[in-house]
């Protein structure tokens, strides 16, 4: 083990042991079962006594250290736990797990094997008893004999220590999934092997996810095995160290070109897009949210790094973030970040007040520069103060000039910037990205700006409303003057993007 002990700290160590083995000589057998003598690390021999407590949850035991506080029962408590029916059933379920991968030769008992965030150390006990007797658990919390504590960011072992790095339900779980599995990867030696045990990666959009995390790894396999606890079942998967390579922890350049095999599959579920201009749109547009698969529905979205919504014309907070992204979107208990993009003063005061959601003053456009907008009415509305405030007035870009002789009071200068470039800079694909957009026609220029970008491939679901020259509820017979675009160039829009591999769904 790399682990720095200083000779007088290690003398006293081993002085306290010798007392704690005259001690614990009874049960002794514990530790030495399968070992085989072979423990010469420090992992394998009591350290200092600890008061230890115990609870049970479910059928796995688990420990729980206070330090400080000595007590002479800990030896028992340790026996307790030890000899107990759920530990030696979860011991048992991971000594089977580790032959079959011995079997397959992913281990061997010369291997050294280290066992990342392993509670009270079942792991490691089964990997010892099945032979591999170079095995070490490390935890945030110290487990002893069989796991030491660290921070498990920042592991005290020197790059390349390890043959075999095993974990279980841990990645998906750490707030800096990207940054664990890179110190991982970093401990392992070259053509070394990572076993993961997770409930998530059973669908090919989370296995990748997975598999981004370790960009210096190829994956061997992933199938699913029985869990510790009847019916359940687990997803174990074999990455492989790649010989001779650093570790990249930035992002991989991303291949935006091809439409990756998990995206497709997603696609392939996603509700269909509305091929008939309907002709009561506000009805049957609407309606159409009921219809769609929302990708966490779909998909695991665990191995993540931040989870992140984007509404792109937010307008005020309750009408799509407070209503429906905070109440209807599935977040699978994730915390997202909440971008709100919306460059109508009128709403900028409600958001102050909101925590958690980080207002951006700007219209989304193609570069920065100041925009003239145009704020427009619905044909039939009187034009009034009240009805700005309330947010009926909408912004567009209107190239600059007085345009259809409206007042100049409904130009307003207004500072637009680069989305897409923005987008790029704050979100990776590590990340998952919701946007919803919903910005009066510029979609038709900041959708193909996205491509261009490659920023697209940053969005994993996107909400888009498209505006065409819609029927009009008020007039029958009458398209709306408002846009100039048509519902086939909207198909098109939408084609286009679930072509190109984005998940998009047709907002209202
Ligand atoms: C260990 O690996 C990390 C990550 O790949 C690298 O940044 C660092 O330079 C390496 N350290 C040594 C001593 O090789
Ligand atoms: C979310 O958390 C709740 C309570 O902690 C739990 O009951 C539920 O199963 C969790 N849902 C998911 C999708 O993980
Ligand atoms: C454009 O504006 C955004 C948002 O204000 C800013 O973060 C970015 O640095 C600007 N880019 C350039 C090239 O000025």
């Amino acid at each position: 083990m790399e682990l720095a002990a200083k000779p007088a700290r290690r003398f006293l160590t081993r002085l306290l042991i010798l007392g704690v083995i005259a001690f614990v000589v009874p049960f002794a057998y514990i530790v030495t079962i399968g070992g085989g003598g072979g423990c010469t690390g420090e992992f394998c021999l009591f350290s200092s006594p600890e008061s230890l407590t115990f609870s049970t949850g479910g059928s796995a035991a688990f420990v729980r250290v206070t330090d400080g506080a000595a007590s002479a029962s800990s030896p028992i408590a340790l026996r307790e736990l030890w000899t107990s029916r759920d530990w030696r059933k979860t011991v048992d379920f991971y000594s089977s797990a580790f032959q079959t991968l011995a079997a397959e030769g992913f281990l061997s008992p010369a291997s050294k094997a280290l066992c990342v965030g392993s509670g009270s150390g079942h792991e490691v006990l089964a990997l010892k008893e099945i032979g591999v007797p170079d095995a070490a658990g490390i935890s945030r919390t110290r487990a002893p004999p069989l796991v030491s504590s660290g921070n498990l960011y920042r592991q005290p072992f020197k790059n390349g220590t390890f043959d075999f790095v095993f974990s279980t339900n841990l990645i998906e779980q750490s707030p800096r999934p990207v940054d664990l599995a890179a110190e991982i990867s970093r401990t392992l030696k070259p053509e070394g092997f990572i076993a993961v045990h997770t409930a998530s990666a059973g669908d090919a959009y989370s296995l990748r996810s997975l598999l981004d995390l370790f960009p210096s790894c190829r994956l061997i396999r992933a199938h699913e095995i029985d869990g510790p606890l009847p019916s359940t079942k687990l997803r174990e998967i074999i990455l492989q160290k790649l010989p001779g390579t650093e570790i990249d922890n930035g992002d991989s350049p991303y291949e935006c070109s091809v439409v990756p095999d998990h995206k497709l599959r997603i696609l392939t579920s996603a509700e269909p897009l509305i091929q008939e201009e309907p002709l009561k749109p506000w009805i049957t547009l609407k309606k159409n949210i009921k219809n769609v698969k929302y990708l966490p529905s779909m998909a695991d979205i665990s191995f993540k790094r931040r989870y992140v919504y984007i509404d792109v014309g937010a307008r005020s907070y309750g009408s799509s973030i407070g209503s429906w992204f905070k109440k209807q979107y599935p977040k699978q208990n994730r915390t997202f970040e909440i971008y709100a993009i919306e460059a109508d003063r009128a709403f900028h005061e409600e958001y102050a007040k909101k925590k958690g959601v980080n207002l951006l003053p700007y219209a989304a456009w193609v570069r920065n520069e100041t925009l003239t907008f145009q704020v427009n009415h619905e044909p039939d509305q009187k034009v009034d103060e009240k009805s700005l405030g309330r947010g009926m007035g909408r912004i567009r870009p209107s190239a600059g000039d007085s345009v259809n002789g409206l007042l100049s009071d409904d130009l307003h200068s207004i500072h637009g910037f680069d989305f897409a470039e923005w987008l790029k800079i704050t979100v990776s694909e590590k990340d998952f990205v919701v946007v919803k957009m919903d910005i009066e026609g510029t979609e038709f220029d900041i959708v193909p700006r996205l491509f261009e970008t490659g920023a697209i491939c940053l969005i994993d679901e996107l909400f888009l409303e498209c505006h065409y020259n819609r029927w009009q509820r008020c007039c029958p017979g009458e398209r709306s003057p408002k846009y100039k675009n048509t519902y086939g160039q909207c198909l098109d829009l939408f084609s286009s993007l679930r072509e190109s591999g984005v998940l998009v769904h047709q907002w209202w």
